[in-house]
């Protein structure tokens, strides 16, 4: 499977910093042959993200892609402060993240809405990644795996090829505290088993120390990266190392 670097801009960069990143990214050790790219934006900064990736690379077939970080079941109606995949298809969006754990966390996100934003939004035609996760409390009590068989139970009956799962403990994000290879693999085997076809991606405090190391592992096929992928040198660094093999 071709590996896939995505970064999660969460809620940074103005229009104005956008601009700026795809200004100073030096993608020149980025094999696109090898790696996919992929940064969700935020809903205002989508535009000119696309725009700034197209002007990068005027000339070449490579592109980074531009994805959303959330959107809605509905395609209209009254969701105050929500966003409609008709609204980010016009933008010329295709990709959206769905239940990053910072949406279930803060905004209520459960795995029922993420299930119908899942499966609305891929049968609207976009690309989905969802993301799982347990919390640092559910670790230590042991509950990883019965946390995620809830959290995949409605995910594992979608054959989209258009979904990608993105394993993010909870504990590891934004924290330093990265997943070590073998707990991640250990994670990944037990969702390839109920996603054998699925790119499935790590998250949680990645950075161009621990990529290569995560990357070896046989069912880990690219990471989410949120840190990391705010400075231009850090995510082209990131890209560099995926495209090696
Ligand atoms: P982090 O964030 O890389 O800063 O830990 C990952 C994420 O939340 O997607």
């Amino acid at each position: 499977m071709k590996r896939l670097i995505a970064g999660n801009w969460k809620m940074n960069f103005t229009q104005a910093e956008t601009r700026a990143f795809f200004e100073a990214i030096d993608f020149s050790n980025w094999d696109p042959e090898r790696a996919d790219a992929l940064l969700f934006a935020p809903m205002l900064s989508l535009e000119c993200a696309l725009d700034a990736s197209k002007r990068k690379f005027a000339k070449g077939a490579a592109t980074i892609a531009i994805g959303a970080q959330n959107a809605h079941w509905e395609k209209k109606g009254a969701f105050t402060g929500e966003v409609s995949g008709p609204m980010l298809e016009e933008l010329g969006i295709k990709q959206v993240l769905i239940g990053h754990s910072e949406r279930r966390q803060h905004f209520g996100e459960t795995d029922e809405t993420v299930l119908k934003r899942v499966e609305s939004l891929l049968a609207q035609g976009f690309r989905v990644m969802a993301c799982v996760g347990e919390t640092r409390a559910e670790r230590e009590g042991g509950q990883t795996f019965q946390v995620l068989e809830r959290q995949i139970a409605g995910l594992s009956k979608i054959a989209n090829e258009k979904l990608t799962l993105a394993y993010e403990p909870v504990w590891a994000i934004g924290t330093g505290l990265t997943a070590s290879p073998e707990q991640a693999q250990e994670v990944h085997a037990f969702l390839r088993k109920r996603f054998p076809k699925t790119l499935l991606l790590y998250g949680g405090s990645v950075t161009p120390e621990n990529l290569a190391s995560l990357l070896a592992q046989k069912d880990i096929n690219g990471a989410l990266v949120g840190g990391a992928s705010l400075k231009p040198e850090n995510y082209a660094q990131l890209l560099g190392i995926a495209s090696l093999r």
